[in-house]
């Protein structure tokens, strides 16, 4: 996948403009707040996710505008295609190939991006839900049809809690769970099989690459764990009967909660660095190079389903690494299409972009980098 260009309008602190990045590695330098990041999280839409600073739809708009635009040419399943949004009243509207598109759910998984940034710290060191959400993340990319069962599953689960409210003030409602329990754990069998077999493509990726991060050190034990009793070996319908049994057991439990204590939303992946928790023994280095792996292989694992590789964004990570790790993780990329944000150029780059006051200018271009 090849990025050939970008242009934004009306988006963040961003002046209107078109750039044309290299296939290679593109540093985006400036001091802070110039708008480093916001190229980075507008790349990012364009695989159809959410910002990854958690931003809502109207506050990409640049301040005192009523829209924004942005558009990309890029280079996927052997052909150059466009994709455009129009940003305004809380909504993002998608048009590929110049083809408007409905639900922005029709485009996920024809931009694939992978990104890096210092908050992702949080995979190792906050709760189970930053997990799942990277889990999701990725499969969403790799399979789009596995957002619409996740979609499904929440929606469902979003009733059976109400359900569960509403059941001690009205107890002939009980009877109605069962059939509420039936669809949960038919798509959230659906989905942890997904989830499984996902993982079991990533976890010895990401073991070889913290087993180089470390020198063979120290070992990386990554694992899936369904908190209903389902195990990695059993097929859909087990795995749908281990949760309808889980659900059906937990029924009074949840009544009492008044919402639903198990099924896929609350399952984890445990990290352990040398047989050890790395959330609670790991140190922060080795929590740096957990995180590090696991994002490698996120991007060698979608690169490998999907016959090309992602566009890597890496916003402000290499001045967290030491040199050495730094060194390993621009080796590990080399080939595919990276950006870089920095406040010091560092990196050898074969485009150098700086940011000032939301303008951006290509202050370097050093063509013959690649064929060295
Ligand atoms: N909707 C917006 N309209 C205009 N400016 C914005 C908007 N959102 C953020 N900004 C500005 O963008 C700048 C931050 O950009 P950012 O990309 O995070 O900087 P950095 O270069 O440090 O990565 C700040 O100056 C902020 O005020
Ligand atoms: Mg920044």
């Amino acid at each position: 996948m090849i990025l050939k260009s970008l242009e934004f309008e009306n988006y963040r602190n961003l002046l209107h403009t078109v750039i044309n990045p290299d296939e290679g590695i593109n540093v985006i330098c400036g001091e802070n707040a110039q708008g480093k990041t916001n190229i980075l999280e507008c790349i990012w839409l364009f695989t159809g996710g959410r910002s990854f600073r958690g931003a809502k739809e109207n506050e990409l708009i640049r301040f005192g505008e009523k829209y924004s635009r942005i558009k990309i040419e890029f280079f996927s399943e052997e052909r150059d295609q466009t994709l455009e949004f129009m940003i305004q009243n809380g909504k993002r509207k998608a048009v590929l190939n110049d083809v408007p598109k409905q639900y922005l759910s029709q485009i996920i998984g024809k931009f694939c991006a992978v990104v890096f940034s210092p908050n992702h710290l949080s995979l190792i060191k906050d709760g189970p839900e930053e997990r799942r959400g990277f889990i999701d993340g990725a499969l969403c990319q790799i399979k789009p049809s596995y957002a619409v069962t996740v979609t499904r599953y929440r929606r469902i689960l979003n009733e059976r809690n109400a359900l569960l409210k509403d059941i001690p003030r009205q107890r002939e409602l009980e009877d109605t769970l069962e059939v509420w329990d039936r669809r949960l754990a038919s798509e959230g069998a659906a989905a942890a099989a997904e989830r499984i077999k996902y993982m079991n493509k990533l976890i010895p990726t990401a073991f070889a690459f913290y087993d180089g991060i470390s020198g063979g050190r120290e070992k990386l034990e990554l694992q899936y764990k369904m908190n209903f009793g389902g195990t990695e070996d059993m097929s859909v319908p087990e795995l749908e009967e281990a949760l309808y049994n889980s659900l059906r057991k937990r029924r009074s439990d949840d009544i009492y909660c008044g919402y639903t204590t198990a099924g896929i939303h609350r399952d984890d992946i445990i990290v352990r660095i040398n047989g050890k928790d790395s959330r609670a023994y790991g140190s922060q280095g080795q929590q740096r190079s957990a995180v590090l792996a696991l994002k490698l292989a996120e991007a060698a694992t979608l690169g490998r389903e999907k016959g090309e590789s992602p566009i890597i964004l890496l916003d402000d990570v290499l001045s967290e690494l030491d040199p050495s790790r730094q060194d390993y993780l621009l080796r590990r990329l080399s080939g595919m299409q990276v950006f870089i944000t920095c406040c010091e150029q560092t990196v050898r780059a074969e485009n150098v972009f700086r940011v000032t006051d939301g303008a951006v200018a290509c202050i370097e271009k050093n063509e013959d980098l690649s064929d060295e």
